[in-house]
């Protein structure tokens, strides 16, 4: 077999073998496929598209790349979720603890910030003491034994996917919906999870900007997860604003820690309710939806899932303390908050300007290596949909970096917009599939 034949065969619009594809997938790693040709492959993929047979073949061949994870010594059946990115997004942080409340066993691989959007490990890291590196081992009995671990993705899960994934960043080739869809499908089958419960972000801070690219997106994924004998299912919702008000680390460790109060944000409340009855429903906790929200919304109110929060932090060595004092999470030297230059509705509170002002405070990483500051970030005291006077606080800036607050501040000042007429405020939930 050779390369090139394949980036032909793909380029005129022929079905690739799964033999093909397994070629291909292992020679980018021993170097039998060139950088090159990997290059042109993703761009034939990205014009001609694949099938869904090639797309599952594909994802199947890069989650065996490298190291996957043996859960079958874990008790029950394992549910992983997973968010395409997006801003504010804390969710795995109410949902995980949730779900093991209710004996719902969450063992997860969870990654860290790029660019504008968040990573749950960086917001897992601003608790003092919490460690997101385990031994498979340690993690199988965490699971075992409390219901719940969160870690960070390891270089050895997917290592196929890690090189595609560099070359179609620099290849104008990201935006493909099967090489979307079999790269986070890759990390979620080599992760062992029995389950997954995909939510789809749609809007100015996510992947997919409208609702027909999420929905094709969520369906390729759920396509790929049944296909390799995955329960699999997906929501798509919205990320036009940020969830919830708080953006960046520590901030959204509160937020959470909130919201598993039941004193959470609405819009955040309703999605963490909306994701964690799903994973109830593929765990096999109840027969249908409704009652798998009405169970995730008693114990949400009853304090269960917040004493499980708890226990997962401290069994990573976090200091559970934080959950009833905020002053032991980072706080940022510098607060800055900015005013509304008018009277009127938000009728604009923009994802992407917002998580680039986070990251610019510090919150996030431009490059792969930089280092995060755990307490920066943005507060949003204005939404979609509300009032604001002319004067009144829109948003505040949490820095350790007095040089980046003229920066984001710009960048913040553009991310909202108000109006004398108030425009229609979509629900978090934009498909429920
Ligand atoms: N996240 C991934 O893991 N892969 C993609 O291709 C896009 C988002």
């Amino acid at each position: 077999m050779r390369a090139v034949d394949l980036i032909i065969a793909k380029r005129d619009g022929r079905e690739l073998t799964p033999e093909q594809i397994r070629f291909f997938v292992r020679g980018l790693l021993s170097g039998e496929v060139s950088d090159y040709q990997a290059s042109a492959m993703c761009m034939a993929i990205y014009l001609r598209g694949l099938t869904d047979a090639e797309t599952a073949a594909l994802t199947l061949e890069m989650a065996h790349s490298g190291e996957t994870v043996d859960l079958s010594a874990i008790k029950g059946f394992k549910v992983d979720k997973h968010s395409t990115g997006g801003v504010g997004d804390k969710t795995t942080l109410v949902v995980a603890p949730l779900v093991a409340s209710l004996g719902v066993p969450v063992a997860k691989m969870s990654g860290r910030s790029l660019g504008y959007t968040g990573g749950t490990i960086d917001k897992l890291e601003s608790i003092p003491g919490f460690n997101p590196f385990m031994e498979i081992s340690e993690f199988v009995d965490s699971v075992n034994r409390i219901g719940i671990a969160v870690v960070g993705q390891t270089k050895d899960l997917a290592p196929a996917d890690r090189v595609l994934y560099s070359l179609r960043d620099v290849t104008g080739t990201v935006e493909s919906i099967p090489l979307i869809a079999s790269s986070i499908m890759s990390k979620k089958i080599a992760a062992g999870a029995d389950g997954i419960v995909l939510d789809v972000k749609c809007g100015s801070g996510a992947f997919m900007k409208n609702l027909s690219d999420a929905r094709l997106l969520a369906e390729a994924m759920v396509n790929i997860g049944e296909s390799l004998g995955r329960r699999t299912m997906a929501v798509i919702t919205a990320m036009d604003q940020p969830l919830g008000r708080a953006v960046g680390n520590s901030v959204e460790v509160k937020e959470a820690i909130d919201t598993l109060r039941g004193t959470g944000p609405e819009d955040f409340t309703r999605l963490c309710l909306e994701v964690a009855s799903r994973m109830l429903l593929v765990g096999g906790l109840a027969d249908s939806l409704e009652e798998c929200r009405s169970l995730a919304r008693r114990t949400l109110l009853s304090g269960q899932a917040l004493a499980k929060f708890r226990q997962f932090v401290e069994n990573q060595g976090g200091n559970p303390e934080v959950c009833e004092s905020y002053d032991l999470l980072p706080n940022a030297r510098y607060q800055e908050v900015i005013v509304s230059s008018s009277t009127g509705t938000v009728v604009r509170c923009d994802a992407l300007s917002i998580g680039n002002a986070s990251m610019v405070l510090g919150a996030g990483r431009r490059k792969a290596e930089d280092r995060i500051d755990h307490s920066a970030g943005v507060l949003l005291h204005k939404k979609l949909g509300e009032q604001v006077e002319e004067g009144e606080p829109i948003a505040t800036m949490l820095t350790n970096r007095r040089d980046a607050l003229d920066e984001a501040r710009n960048m913040l000042s553009e991310a909202f917009s108000v109006s004398d007429v108030a425009a229609p405020v979509p629900d978090v939930i934009l498909d429920p599939l």
